[in-house]
């Protein structure tokens, strides 16, 4: 199909032509717009999409681009929904945040609904316990529940910070409630010291989580029960697998991932922490990677003389939601730009606004003073 010209801002002209027919079309617009416009992606997203952002990047790193650049006046964020609205917080007044494609969101972050937390919330207040715990949501969660975190003197935190974020939360109270992922919450309280009989699952669809308030009581980590589905699907076995075909083989993997597969693991980091590994790392290693698929392949392309495979070699592990943000659905929101308007734009609500803003400031203070002085155990809490 031919170059496309000026498909106008008609979302379905754009998407009628393959993604390789954009390239031109995009560059054309990007130049057209210069530093008004910000193009960020995360590390998941196709290379179809990266190969036009100004950044690619974690969701740390890209939570705070939109700040690091206020001659940008629309941000658009190729990643997922709970993405643009950490963006759509911490932006200048002056600054647009825009999705190109809605749809694109995050089933981890839908697992915690802001009326269950509140419930959830409400029985842990009727044992008398509400206030011994620390909320401490991962990025990866609606505004709601991030303005839950932060009016409750509570926190956000990414892969990259979470440890640090546990530590804060136990200097200020014996326990911490961490959501919406168990995982992540998991994997950082053994990082910590923690025992697994110290750390309690909360089911939102049982009556006190599905613990007696014994449990709760004895409890130092309240994991909430949700989930990645692209990580939870990586297996021990699958570690077991390579070790044996490949011995010697290092294996690298997300937070995300189940504890089974963290503990068999040779090193377990965000997205960011994966790229450094793999590009710091001796010409001829080997690695199995699980992680999402578009990022091992990119590492494979970007770092030759690695030797490297996803660590589930039958599966297809791809953020589908990510997938979404398309070449198609980037030339569209670019091409109104160019006319002026603005589409797909993401506001975070006024009533959540502020205590969100909140949670995530106190993490980007917390990182800003405390992830580069590493992990240590926990102590025991002053009023444990
Ligand atoms: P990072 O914070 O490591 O970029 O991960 C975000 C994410 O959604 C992983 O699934
Ligand atoms: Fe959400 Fe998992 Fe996709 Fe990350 S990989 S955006 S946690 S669904």
């Amino acid at each position: 199909m031919a170059l496309v010209a000026d498909a106008g801002c008609d979302l379905e002209n754009y998407l009628r032509y393959p993604d390789e027919g954009l390239d031109g079309r995009i560059a054309a617009l990007r130049a057209e717009l210069g530093p008004r416009v910000l193009v960020l992606a995360h590390h998941y997203q196709r290379q179809e999409v990266v190969r036009f952002a100004d950044f690619r990047g974690d969701s740390l790193q890209l939570s705070r681009r939109g700040m690091e650049h206020p001659e940008a006046e629309f941000i658009v964020f190729c990643g997922v929904h709970f993405m643009a609205e950490s963006a759509d917080l911490l932006r200048a007044e002056h600054q647009q945040v825009i999705l190109p494609d809605l749809n694109a969101g995050c089933s981890m972050a839908d697992m915690a609904e802001y009326p269950q937390v509140r419930d959830c919330w409400e029985q842990l207040q009727e044992l008398g316990l509400a206030e011994q715990f620390m909320p401490i949501t991962y990025m990866n969660s609606t505004a709601a529940i991030k303005a839950f975190c932060g009016q409750n003197g509570g926190l956000v935190c990414t892969s990259s910070n979470a440890p640090a974020a546990f530590r804060w939360g136990f200097a200020k109270r014996p326990k911490v409630f961490f959501l919406p992922d168990q995982h992540l919450g998991r994997n950082t309280g053994v990082k910590l010291g923690l025992n697994l009989e110290e750390m309690v699952v909360w089911n939102p669809r049982l009556a006190l989580g599905g613990n007696t308030p014994e449990a709760l009581r004895a409890a130092r980590v309240l994991l909430w029960k949700g989930h990645c589905s692209v990580h939870q699907r990586f297996l021990p076995e699958q570690v077991d697998r390579w070790r044996a075909a490949e011995p010697g083989i290092k294996i690298l993997v997300h937070p995300e991932c189940s504890h089974e597969v963290v503990r068999k693991a040779d090193l377990t980091g965000s997205t960011d922490f994966i790229i450094r590994q793999v590009s710091q790392a001796a010409p001829g290693t080997r690695w199995a990677i699980g992680t999402e698929l578009h990022l091992v392949h990119r590492l494979a392309e970007e770092y030759p003389t690695q030797i490297i495979s996803p660590l589930d070699n039958d599966g297809c592990p791809v953020c589908s939601t990510m997938f979404r943000i398309s070449p198609q659905h980037l030339a569209w929101v670019l091409d109104n730009l160019t006319q002026g308007q603005v589409v797909n734009r993401i506001v975070v609500k006024d009533q959540v606004k502020h205590w969100a803003r909140v949670a995530l400031e106190r993490m980007l203070e917390l990182s800003h003073h405390t992830v580069s002085q590493g992990v240590h155990p926990i102590g025991a809490h002053a009023g444990h």
